[in-house]
């Protein structure tokens, strides 16, 4: 080859890293020649990859969960919607309506570019029910040179249940990027909370590379003051989107209302890092006089610290739900196909399931449990009980339907003395990385065991989802590994050579902070047809891969069980459901 077509391929490359660090485009890419195809095309395609029970809407891209709350005996959800195409661009704030958070009511978009405060955009934001269970937003819009500000909307009739009419008053925006700013890194504001006499908000943003969450209070919800530090900031860690702040109880899965402070309460900062693209979450101590957050010693700060999840998920965002007083987060399952496929498919983006979030008893971390109401589209149910599963063997999980499923499996081992040994050069390697090593067919002590989701019948397709313990160089301790390994997801890129039809198929991976001492692990993946979202350890892990098989598609996709290490395990239990498609709200 000569110099000038390596300098072709080099710079190729460079444009395909450069968008693909983790697969996912770099934020507000707007892709002029998709935007206003007709969504019509995609009903030509085989639709085999839309989720059977996930939230998504017919067509076209989505991605954040806008201001989530419970109102009029009704959860409403709005979310990041783009009405003229499969990619991202012309974003409104599309609303929808359940009583269950199951069965959904697509509505009018809520809020649109309409004034000169938002006319370049409607971004992410939150709701507050202000005293007298008055609903209030807030959202990040663009003005007209595309500045970054923060406005305000109301419903039109608080009388109506459906909040069906927002209006956006004139003295709007109620916050702008001041000169310290960069006008195009200041968004996303959060729930206000109340305490010491002021309504409270963060909104996002980073100062040179220090990420932050800038704190606003305010008497009035109207006119706004920055505190003279933020809430919290980190170094190193870039943009700061989709804050999240609220408090959790010591004890218990009971959800608090996110003015809460004060005894028997910790707080969590969420933040969604824009460069890494993942919810990573400290557990701390909030101080109302000084408006300053503390995260716990012992927990890490940063790009390297707890996540909601290790996979696909992002500018997720919690709610305090009255009707059942629980604490319910919602969080964008990004897309891991080319923004051409999501065009062809006519699509793109869907909701991770909600899922109930509360402190671990340890206080050391959050929990996460899909909401109970998911449990009313179980259909079809297969058990098995204490089966053995020796190094090598896979058995499959038949009479379910594998594409659209929820499983439930135990696995129990008598011994730590198989595990293998966690090598010393991994130590600044991340789980992913060492999942990437140590993937589901490469032989362990204890594990890798797990399930084999969306499979083909001869396995030439297959997401495994599994556990492998490790013993540490000073032999008592031990690492477990979750891994949701996407690798093997899909033959796509064997059938196409096409650049464009790339697939972002990482090895997902996440450590599990489990109890060896019964050495029992508890699995629960949620299968949809394009999602795996996987609970490990009752919810102390968990991780959702985006996948797009070819052969193990609809009644094709199977489910198996596996071991492949020489500590045989036993499935103690295993309940699997076909999951029905759920149904629109008043049917
Ligand atoms: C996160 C995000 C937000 C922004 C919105 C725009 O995915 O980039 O920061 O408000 O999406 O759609």
């Amino acid at each position: 080859m000569d110099t000038a077509k390596w300098f072709l391929l080099l710079a190729c490359c460079c444009v395909f890293v450069i968008l693909n660090i983790n697969g996912v485009e770099a934020s507000h890419k707007v892709y002029p020649e998709f935007q206003s195809l007709d969504s019509l095309r995609a009903v030509e395609v085989k639709q085999v990859h839309r989720t059977g029970f996930h939230f998504q809407p017919p067509s076209h891209w989505i991605n954040d969960p806008n201001g989530p709350m419970y109102f009029g005996g009704l959860y409403h959800l709005f979310y990041q919607y783009n009405p003229k195409g499969a990619v991202w661009g012309n974003i409104v704030w599309a609303h929808s309506i359940s009583k269950d958070l199951i069965n959904w009511q697509a509505l009018e978009p809520a809020i649109y570019p309409s004034k000169p405060f938002d006319i370049n955009g409607c971004w992410s934001g939150s709701a507050t029910l202000l005293p007298g269970n008055k609903p209030v937003i807030l959202y990040t819009g663009l003005d007209p040179e595309k500045r970054e500000v923060q406005n305000y909307a109301v419903p039109a009739n608080l009388s109506d249940p459906y909040l069906l009419e927002w209006v956006k008053p004139d003295n709007n925006p109620l916050v702008v990027p001041d000169i310290t700013m960069n006008s195009s890194q200041f968004r996303d504001p959060t729930t206000a909370w109340w305490s010491n006499g002021h309504w409270k908000m963060l909104v996002g943003g980073k100062r040179k590379h220090r990420g932050m969450a800038h704190l606003y209070r305010s008497k009035d919800f109207v006119y706004w003051v920055k505190a003279q530090h933020p809430l919290y900031s980190a170094p190193k860690t870039g943009m700061w989107e989709c804050p999240d702040f609220y408090p959790v109880s010591l004890k218990g899965k009971v959800g608090l209302d996110t003015s809460k402070v004060g005894g028997g309460v910790k707080h969590v900062l969420k933040v969604s890092l824009d460069e890494a693209r993942y919810d990573y979450y400290t557990v701390g101590q909030y101080f109302p006089n000084q408006d300053r957050f503390v995260p716990d010693k012992e927990l890490v700060d940063g790009w390297a610290g707890l996540r909601y999840d290790y996979g696909n998920f992002y500018a997720s965002k919690t709610f305090f739900d009255p009707a059942k007083t629980r604490r319910i987060l919602w969080g964008w399952a990004n897309e891991s196909d080319a923004p051409a496929n999501d065009v062809k498919k006519g699509w793109a983006g869907v909701q991770a399931i909600p899922r109930t979030v509360w402190l671990s008893p340890d206080g050391k971390q959050l929990l996460q449990w899909p909401v109970e109401e998911l449990e009313t589209l179980r259909g079809q149910k297969v058990q098995m009980k204490n089966q053995n599963l020796k190094g090598g063997d896979h058995v499959e999980v038949k009479g379910i339907a594998a594409a659209q499923a929820d499983v439930e499996v135990v696995f129990s081992f008598t011994s730590l003395d198989k595990a293998e040994m966690f090598d010393l050069k991994w130590a600044n390697l991340d789980a992913q990385a060492i999942c990437g090593l140590k993937g589901s067919n490469v032989g362990g002590g204890i594990g890798p065991f797990g399930l084999l989701t969306l499979a083909s019948q001869n396995l030439e397709e297959y997401t495994p989802v599994f556990f492998r313990v490790f013993r540490t160089q000073d032999n008592n301790k031990h690492k477990v590994l979750l891994c949701s390994d996407a690798r093997s997801s899909s033959l796509q890129d064997q059938l196409s050579s096409s650049f464009q039809d790339k697939l972002y198929k990482p090895s997902f991976a996440g450590f599990v902070d489990i109890d060896l001492s019964e050495k029992k692990f508890s699995l629960r993946s949620l299968i949809d047809h394009s999602v795996v979202e996987s609970f490990g350890a009752g919810g102390k892990t968990c991780i959702t891969s985006r996948v797009y098989p070819i052969l193990a598609v609809d009644d094709k996709a199977h489910l198996y069980v596996f071991n492949n290490g020489t500590e045989a395990v036993t499935i103690e239990s295993l309940n699997a459901w076909t999951m029905n498609a759920p149904k629109l709200m008043n049917q």
